[in-house]
């Protein structure tokens, strides 16, 4: 093919074609490993139960074991080395039905606490050995953080009323975090964890609970909504006895991963939305950016920027020393004007609209109510704003906007310049370029790098940056390497795939894509019913990991019989699927992407 004629030395591999395989289908040059499948031992000395196949591990055994539903991950070296680190992830929610042994239903207490305990983040150690990555078993870094961990509410809504609960009236104590989904890292070596669709885990007997309020309904923090009769067994979840319980979630939450004894803090001067990334960088004067998405159809995208400088330094005096960056700092909304300008604007309250008279006491409010103060001061509401990645060299930021069929519908907001497309099934991946190349700026440049989809569907109104690409739908993982590469993964519904305008597309994959040549080319392909989701690369770039979230996650069958068994079995029905970790090599030991 022409890619191949003009090898670059980047994306040097063969490409794979889409396929609806049940397995994971890589690059030739590459080998994998499976790490850290869930219910695997997280490592903790003297208590690392082994996984029980049947699922009939307790709650108390999985609050030490890997969680499900792999998301967000990064690794952090060990001594700088890129042979031993710390592999953090989160794990996003769970699927009860493969969770406890006989199913869901009925719901007990203890199948609560088991959720809850499959939720959250782990810490784990890894190392390269001559047989590829493997689990460092025990290891003293090795934690789960889970959905009934306590953490600290830092920032300046934290203490306030509508954070105070029976069990905690200071507001500042809360019991675990969930719905983990994308992430961050800071420059001084503390992981960022986003709380995404924790509305779900909220509900009440209908009868008795007050008319929402407008931030409720807009939250989806309404009985009903529920995924889960969390609240029938654990009161703290029953909206109608503890409206503000659910107030105390959707933030970002910075957990220190060398130190397993230390106090993971919810940091509220980001805001409270469907947290999906925070992406850190620096601004020109050294402090610390961070832009994060909210993954609603028509919310937001978001930066803040903090009040103080960066110290420098990656090491626990560094961690120390930049302890409460994050508390202090503004927080805008993006607006996305037409003819590629777009600016930043301030959520601030007295400023932009945002007062008491537009229902905001104080800026406690507007962090907490994100979401209205950004209507407010006027955002541009996206077809899903789920990761966000910073170029290295050039600084231009990368958003994947996954998708968003309402859009253009009756009722629903129009297509606009940078959300062009009605019927939005596809997504695709905007960037833009701050002023000055400074992320402590408010107006920069953007335009579409990708409108996804197959073009060979009538109407679908493609658009990539280069005639060889190899074609996506439904971005949603994004991450960019110290060389460069852009790496795109992909989480198309599970019943969509395969069928209709996504026929030609295969099962969910993740492609590597050069920013400097518009070059796009598959790199793998995951099993049926699974979700690619969660990428970091070694400092010395020749190890990547990657995360399959819920393979087999399709049941179309009538059976109710997972769609894979991966990665336990090859036939589906034959064992647990389970989410799990891929550590990738290239055969030679050469640099990934490349
Ligand atoms: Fe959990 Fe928006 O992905
Ligand atoms: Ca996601
Ligand atoms: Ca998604
Ligand atoms: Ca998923």
């Amino acid at each position: 093919s022409r890619a191949a004629a003009v090898h670059d030395g980047r994306l040097g591999f063969t490409a794979v074609p889409a396929t609806l395989r049940d397995a994971v289908t890589l690059a030739p040059e590459y080998e994998m490993r499976v790490l850290y499948p869930w219910g695997s031992p997280t490592g903790v000395a003297g208590r690392m139960p082994a996984f029980a196949p049947d699922a009939s591990n307790s709650a108390a055994d999985q609050a030490l074991q890997a969680g499900m539903h792999h998301d967000g991950m990064h690794f952090f070296p060990l001594e700088g080395r890129a042979d031993r680190g710390l592999l953090v992830m989160n794990h996003e929610y769970t699927d009860d039905q493969l969770l406890h042994a006989g199913g869901a239903a009925p719901w007990n207490e203890e199948k609560v606490r088991k959720s809850l305990h499959a939720m959250g983040v782990s810490v784990i150690e890894a190392e390269l050995t001559d047989e590829g990555w493997r689990q460092v078993l025990p290891s003293r870094y090795a934690r789960r953080i889970h959905g009934a961990t306590p953490m600290r509410i830092a920032g300046p809504a934290a203490g306030t009323p509508l954070l105070r609960t029976a069990a905690d009236p200071a507001g500042k104590r809360v019991l675990g975090t969930f719905a983990n989904c994308a992430m961050g890292v800071t420059p001084w070596g503390t992981y960022l964890s986003c709380e995404e669709n924790f509305h779900v885990y909220f509900g009440g007997p209908r009868e008795t609970t007050a008319p929402p309020t407008e931030a409720q309904r807009r939250y989806g923090t309404v009985s009903g909504n529920s995924w889960t009769p969390y609240w029938r067994f654990e009161e703290r979840f029953d909206l109608s006895r503890h409206p503000h319980e659910s107030n105390r979630f959707g933030w970002v939450v910075e957990i220190d991963p060398f130190d397993p004894a230390s106090t993971p803090v919810k940091r509220t001067a980001l805001g409270r939305k469907r947290q999906e990334s925070a992406t850190c960088t620096l601004t020109r004067d050294g402090r610390l950016a961070v832009y994060m998405g909210d993954d609603s159809a028509f919310e937001y995208i978001y930066k803040f920027v903090s009040r103080d400088k960066v110290r420098p330094g990656n090491d626990a005096a560094a961690r120390v020393a930049n302890r409460d960056l994050l508390d202090e700092g503004r927080l805008f909304v993006a607006r996305f004007e037409a003819f590629g300008r777009g600016r930043w604007i301030e959520l601030c309250h007295g400023l932009n609209g945002i007062d008491a008279a537009s229902g905001f006491a104080d800026q406690a409010e507007v962090l907490i109510h994100a979401r209205l103060a950004a209507d407010i001061a006027g955002g541009t509401k996206m077809d899903r704003p789920e990761w966000i990645a910073v170029h290295p060299a050039t600084g231009e930021v990368y958003v994947t906007l996954t998708h968003n069929g309402a859009r253009g519908k009756p009722g629903a907001p129009p297509v606009d310049a940078a959300n062009p497309r009605a019927d939005n099934i596809f997504g695709g991946i905007l960037r833009w370029r701050e002023d000055r190349r400074d992320a402590g700026g408010t107006a920069f440049d953007w335009d579409h790098f990708a409108l996804a989809g197959d073009p060979a569907v009538p109407g679908s109104g493609t658009h990539y940056p280069s005639d060889d690409a190899d074609v996506f739908g439904c971005p949603d993982g994004l991450h960019i390497d110290g060389g460069g590469l852009l790496w795109i993964q992909t989480d198309m519904s599970g019943p969509a795939m395969g069928k209709g305008p996504m026929a030609a597309l295969g099962n969910n994959q993740m492609l590597c894509a050069d920013p400097a040549t518009g070059r796009i080319k598959r790199f793998l392909v995951g099993p049926s019913g699974c979700e690619i989701t969660g990428c970091t690369v070694a400092p010395d770039r020749r190890s990547l990991f990657v995360n399959i979230q819920h393979p087999g996650e399709t049941r179309e069958d009538g059976s109710g019989r997972p769609s894979s068994a991966w990665p336990d079995g090859t036939v589906p029905g034959s064992a647990r699927p389970r989410s799990a970790t891929l550590a990738i090599r290239r055969r030679d030991g050469g640099i990934v992407g490349t």
